[in-house]
């Protein structure tokens, strides 16, 4: 059997408010690039696909992130393919043009759940009255991506919770999404050294490899994907 095409989602989108300004959500990417690195060295042929990496991050140095995922991309161009987004419109726009050449879609990007609306190309001025930023939500890219996944494919998504009802948000998320696997964190994760993960699967299956650093998860989930695509089925 030929290896599987795996595509990776990692670190934030950043939605702009005007020239100068942004919002975005808190991630480094980290467990994203590692996932990358592990599907290379487990013979998958890889597209990451990488947002703004915001640092300084406490446990990495984002840029040297950014920069071995992108030079692990030279050294290796025909197995890592690295493309860049900013914007969860990018990243919607990327994402449809790369999918449907993959196997298996992990989706360990924080995507923005808002967007502000209008978002003007020129710098809004001081003011001492303030004003309101309007947000519209973002689509659901991974939910959207479901609805058009063959069968032969297989999605993953994350869920990040407080640890307090974690699965049961997973779950729930698992089947809004129409997804075949979740992993799921407690909120301590974020800007952590190590992970704690569950991993829930089609059938109520849960899996919990225990704590370990981020790079060891990444090639265990990797290890874990035959089982994955084994026990799916919720599609
Ligand atoms: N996700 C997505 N599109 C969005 C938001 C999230 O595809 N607009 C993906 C994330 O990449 C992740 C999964 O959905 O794989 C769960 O993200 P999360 O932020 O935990 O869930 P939300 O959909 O934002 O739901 P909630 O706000 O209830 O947590």
């Amino acid at each position: 059997m030929s290896p599987e095409r795996i595509l990776i989602t990692a670190g934030p989108t950043s939605e702009p408010v005007d020239a100068v300004r942004s919002i975005t959500n808190r991630s480094s990417g980290r467990l994203g690039v590692a996932l990358a690195r592990a599907a290379i060295a487990a013979g998958h042929p890889t597209t990451l696909l990488l947002g703004p990496i915001a640092g300084p991050a406490p446990t990495a140095e984002p840029a040297a992130v950014d920069q071995t995922a992108e030079q692990a991309a030279d050294q290796n161009s025909t197995r890592l393919a690295v493309h860049r987004f900013t914007t969860t419109a990018e990243l919607q726009h990327t994402l449809a043009a790369t999918w449907p050449d993959h196997d298996v879609l992990i989706m360990a990007a924080a995507v923005a759940d808002f967007r502000p609306v209008p978002s003007p190309e020129t710098k809004i001025r001081r003011s001492k009255d303030g004003f309101v930023l309007h947000l519209e939500p973002t689509p659901d890219l991974l939910a959207e991506l479901a609805s058009t996944t063959r069968p032969d494919q297989t999605l993953i998504g994350f869920a990040l919770e407080p640890r307090a009802g974690l699965l049961d948000a997973a779950r729930e998320k698992m089947t809004r999404k129409g997804v075949d696997a979740i992993v799921a964190n407690p909120l301590e994760t974020m800007d952590a050294e190590d992970i704690d993960a569950r991993v829930l699967l089609a059938g109520g299956v849960v899996l919990s490899p225990g704590a370990m650093s981020k790079v060891e998860f990444a090639a265990w989930l990797i290890a874990t994907l035959p089982r994955v695509r084994h026990v799916r089925g919720t599609r």
